[in-house]
């Protein structure tokens, strides 16, 4: 082809895409135009029993808004994902969740969140049992300095318990739970600190749910992990959702695919769309939710 076909060529395919419509995100436009918006939840989670009900929910960092009228229902004993992009208010979310924001200046709230019904943000709530009821699992590892076994009966500890018997059981039960007995049972005292990081996270994941919490809380559990650690974590979240209800905030859209049964796409703070898993990724009400999952967006 000569330059001037060439040239042509490239004109004609210009021409041809300015006519195109431009791809359009009404809501993500809404949104990031300050608006009010209303998100698209799917019947299927309206028809769930709620164990966290989220209702109009705001969060401000000092005078920065980070979460803005979030209501969303995680339905009990199933897996429920946050993704969006980064920045959008996915940790936020999960740590107003069990109140660790509090622990950050200048923090402020309104509406409010129950927990199995009880009002989490009430000025009775007594914030450390409230923690008890909800297992937290951070991005890094974060095993304590001292052996296997203390870091797993932690919570009990601090709660007072002091029974051997006790102690050994509910570490046994928690460490076969987290898919890790296996490996650990015969370093028990050995310090936490040589284990790797996929063994340290399921370690932390034994620890979160060593009190029975009504709720598994996760945080990019996976993502200082490599895939190998990666799948084992997500083998167990698939296990453990038979007995807890989890919600996981992921980057990873397969790893979201994989695990949860329920997915909520979340943008600058707000709630985008919600509903099953297989409908926010195969059959999605919004073209910035085909496009987010699908990467195409964000
Ligand atoms: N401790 C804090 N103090 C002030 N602002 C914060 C604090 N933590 C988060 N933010 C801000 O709140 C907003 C939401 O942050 P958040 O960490 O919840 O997002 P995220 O969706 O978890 O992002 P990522 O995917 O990168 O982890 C961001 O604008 C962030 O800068
Ligand atoms: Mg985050």
């Amino acid at each position: 082809m000569n330059r001037e076909d060439s040239q042509s060529m490239l004109n004609a395919v210009a021409t041809a895409r300015s006519r195109q419509p431009a791809v359009r995100y009404e809501m993500i436009e809404a949104i990031r135009n300050g608006e009010k918006t209303k998100p698209v939840v799917h019947n299927e989670i309206h028809q769930q029993e709620a164990v966290i009900d989220i209702d109009q929910f705001a969060l401000w960092y000092s005078a920065a808004q980070a979460i803005h009228d979030v209501s969303m229902k995680i339905p009990r004993g199933a897996v429920t994902a946050l993704i969006g992009p980064s920045g959008c208010g996915k940790s936020t979310l999960l740590r107003s969740i069990n109140r660790m924001n509090d622990l950050v200046d200048g923090v402020r709230v309104e509406g409010e969140i129950h927990l199995n019904g009880s009002p989490i943000y009430a000025p009775s709530v007594d914030v450390i049992g409230l923690r008890k009821r909800l297992g937290m699992v951070f991005q890094k590892p974060n095993p304590f300095p001292m052996s296997i076994f203390e870091n797993v009966v932690y919570p009990l500890r601090i709660d007072g318990e002091r029974r051997k018997s006790v102690l050994a059981e509910a570490c046994e039960k928690s460490l076969r739970s987290a898919a890790i007995w296996d490996e650990v049972k015969d370093r028990l005292k050995e310090s936490a600190l040589g284990l790797s990081g996929g063994q340290q996270q399921r370690l932390c994941i034994a620890r979160a749910v060593v009190a029975d919490p009504e709720v598994l809380l996760l945080d990019e559990p996976c993502s200082a992990l490599d895939p190998v650690a990666t799948i084992k974590i997500e083998e167990l979240i698939t296990e453990i959702s038979s007995r807890y209800t989890v919600l996981i905030v992921t980057h990873n859209m397969q790893q979201a695919a994989r695990v949860s049964d329920y997915t909520a796409l979340m943008y600058l703070g707000r709630l985008v769309e919600y509903g099953t898993t297989g409908m926010i990724f195969q059959n999605p009400k919004l073209l910035e939710t085909e496009h987010y999952v699908s990467g195409r967006f964000g």
